[in-house]
């Protein structure tokens, strides 16, 4: 039976138990309508760890007044069976008293510089500083020694690293690698929002990113193979924020710069923010 924790000296009398054992303790941090995305990650944690946690939270403090906080889907109960299923021991369920103690409002805040300026931070200000706001208190609540994220959200794991080497947070981070569906959809909490229209068009993103990957292959300009992805995007009936080649750095590269370079979207379909991107390996 997977062990659903609501508070924090449950939680940290769990993990403490397991430490005294001397074994090793991962933690998945997700928000919860779990997919098979997810359980991936559960399972990553599974080969780096002894004990795996996963936390569901719907966290406020990165979600932008505009944004989907109030509709964004809660699935507790069918959580918790998928994550017993796909093995992981405990499930960290803090309610937002227990999170914030002082309330959401009032709450010590992270503010991860640079990085979190580009791209989808410039698209959702403060996004990524609750993003660091929720994970730090995550790593504090749980202490894990490894914690697993997705490339899905390629700058969201940009900014944990950032974030766990300047705090020296001791815990090492794994990468898991992004789960599709069957037509190259990558998964996501959000692609339910979409009715069936806009569902068959969203395979087109990934679609993009494989043009923009082998356009790169073929010696195109980057500027020409983002103007191209973007004109794509638009005729399929996409609003683009960006469709972008960058540096593992998420820094712009100049057309002589021969490394490995990573593509990335972000577009919004009817009332659907949907992101992906993809590594452009070169040797
Ligand atoms: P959430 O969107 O629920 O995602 C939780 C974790 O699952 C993240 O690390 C994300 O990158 C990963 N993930 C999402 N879709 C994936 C896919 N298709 N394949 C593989 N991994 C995938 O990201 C968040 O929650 C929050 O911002 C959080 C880090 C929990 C902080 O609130």
């Amino acid at each position: 039976m997977i062990d659903i924790l609501e508070t924090l000296d449950a939680l940290r009398a769990r993990v403490a138990g397991w430490k005294r054992e001397g074994l090793r303790v991962a933690l998945v941090p997700t928000m919860g309508n779990l997919h098979a995305g997810h359980y991936s990650l559960v399972e990553l944690a599974r080969g780096h760890a002894d004990r795996v946690v996963a936390s569901v939270f719907v966290n406020p403090t990165q979600f932008g007044p505009n944004e989907d906080f109030a509709r964004y889907p809660r699935t507790p109960e069918a959580d918790a069976a998928g994550l017993e299923a796909a093995g992981c021991d405990a499930l960290w369920l803090p309610s937002v008293e227990t999170m914030y103690p002082y309330g959401a409002e009032n709450a010590v805040r992270m503010r991860v510089p640079g990085i979190t300026d580009v791209l989808d931070g410039a698209h959702r200000p403060g996004h990524f500083d609750g993003v660091a706001t929720v994970v730090s208190r995550l790593f504090n609540q749980v202490q894990p020694d490894v914690a697993a994220f997705g490339r899905k959200d390629y700058q969201q794991l940009a900014v944990i690293r950032y974030l766990v080497r300047d705090l020296a947070f001791p815990v090492e981070l794994l990468a898991g690698e992004t789960r599709r569906e069957a037509d190259g959809l990558a998964m996501s909490s959000r692609n339910q929002y979409l009715d069936a229209a806009e569902r068959a068009t969203a395979p087109e993103i990934h679609r993009t990113l494989l043009a923009m990957r082998d356009a790169i292959g073929a010696g195109t300009p980057i500027d020409r193979v983002e103007a191209r992805a973007s004109e794509r995007l638009a005729a399929a009936g996409f609003s683009v924020d960006y469709a972008v080649v960058r540096t593992p750095a998420l820094e712009a590269a100049g057309n002589d710069f021969d490394g490995p370079l990573v593509a990335l979207v972000a577009v919004r379909l009817g009332r659907t923010r949907l992101i992906d991107n993809l590594d452009i390996p070169r040797t």
